[in-house]
């Protein structure tokens, strides 16, 4: 499917142009026919299940990787092979696993940043500065970093990869396995990041982050098989109501399991409760009555995860 915008005639506003991307290891596409752009400023929302094909694609806009075949433009720079450098000056880049030496000081890990990035020293020590006030950090920057606790550990990775400054920059489960007060002041910072005109490319598990983003795109198997912003998907993914089940005890949650297939085509467990679609050939009435024995029943609007369930994880597309 093509997503890339119609808009597109210069590229004044995109930072990013994807125009059929592939990359392809050994006999496998791990990214297949993918196509979008990203505006400049935008918070943009990468979805998709393990092994969906998220990280190369990052891999490849942050000129580590070199596609197959397709168009790729950041920050006004083409992928030209053998000159992927230019692309690396223009993105910062936090990878999912590896950002910082576990066994290196916050100042050392900076300072090999800095190097690495070749930003000079003056620039580097008021960058420094600016950037420990934008995460309000005001301990001492001596400590190892595996001495840091999870979501600070992500905020000075954050820093590290913003460190030259670049337009973009790509985070890659910044929040992965950090506890939920942290990943909330993560998403604080990735918002006036974007504030401050910087476009943010980000992929996340959680759907409460997601809703952040101004759009989403979600991978399946390699394809971009939606984008749009977090309303439009809710509102369009699904054409018929969700119901919120509640069982009123233990056995009427046992019956509702046990006869869920024969009312419902969606059915899906959250905590105690359960979001469900009545099936095509029964009435939304009939099911409503029966069911209203054994459940507390309401009407609700999707959430995110609902469309992740039902685009990516069950593979229907619309
Ligand atoms: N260097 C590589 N060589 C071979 N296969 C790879 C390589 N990198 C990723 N893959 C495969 O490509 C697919 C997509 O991986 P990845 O982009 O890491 O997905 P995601 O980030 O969405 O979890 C997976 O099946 C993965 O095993
Ligand atoms: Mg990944």
């Amino acid at each position: 499917m093509n997503f890339l915008s119609k808009e597109i005639k210069g590229m004044d506003n995109f930072v990013v142009i994807v125009n059929h991307l592939y990359v392809k290891f050994g006999n496998f596409y791990a990214v297949s026919d993918v196509s979008f752009s990203v505006r400049c400023g935008e918070i943009f929302g990468f979805l998709g299940a393990n092994g969906a094909g998220k990280t190369t694609t990052i891999r490849v806009l942050c000129g580590l990787i070199v596609p197959t075949s397709g168009e790729v433009i950041i920050d006004s720079e083409y992928f030209i092979k053998g000159k992927e450098n230019r692309i690396k000056q223009k993105v910062g880049y936090m990878s999912q696993k590896f950002t910082l030496y576990d066994d290196l000081s916050i100042e050392e890990n900076l300072d090999f940043t800095a190097a690495l990035r070749q930003i000079p020293a003056d620039v580097y020590s008021a960058r420094k500065k600016q950037l420990f006030e934008f995460i309000g950090f005001n301990k001492s920057s001596d400590i190892i970093i595996a001495d840091l606790p999870g979501g600070q550990k992500q905020e000075i990775a954050l820093i590290a990869s913003i460190l030259h400054d670049p337009q973009i920059v790509f985070l890659d489960e910044p929040t992965a396995g950090v506890a939920p007060a942290s990943r909330m002041r993560f998403w604080d910072l990735v918002k006036k990041l974007s504030q401050t005109g910087k476009t943010i490319f980000v992929t996340t598990h959680y759907m409460d982050e997601a809703e952040h983003c101004n759009r989403i795109a979600l991978m399946r198997t390699g394809e971009l098989i939606a984008l749009d912003t977090p309303e439009n998907l809710k509102k369009n993914t699904y054409q018929k109501q969700i119901y919120l089940l509640t069982p009123k005890d233990k056995n009427c949650q046992g019956v509702l399991i046990n006869r869920a297939q024969e009312y419902f085509s969606m059915f899906e467990p959250y905590g105690r409760h359960f979001h469900a679609i009545v099936r095509d050939d029964i009435t939304e009435e009939k099911v409503v009555g029966i069911v209203t024995d054994i459940c507390f029943v309401k009407k609700i609007e999707p959430s995110l995860e609902d469309v992740f369930v039902k685009l990516v994880e069950e593979g229907i597309t619309q």
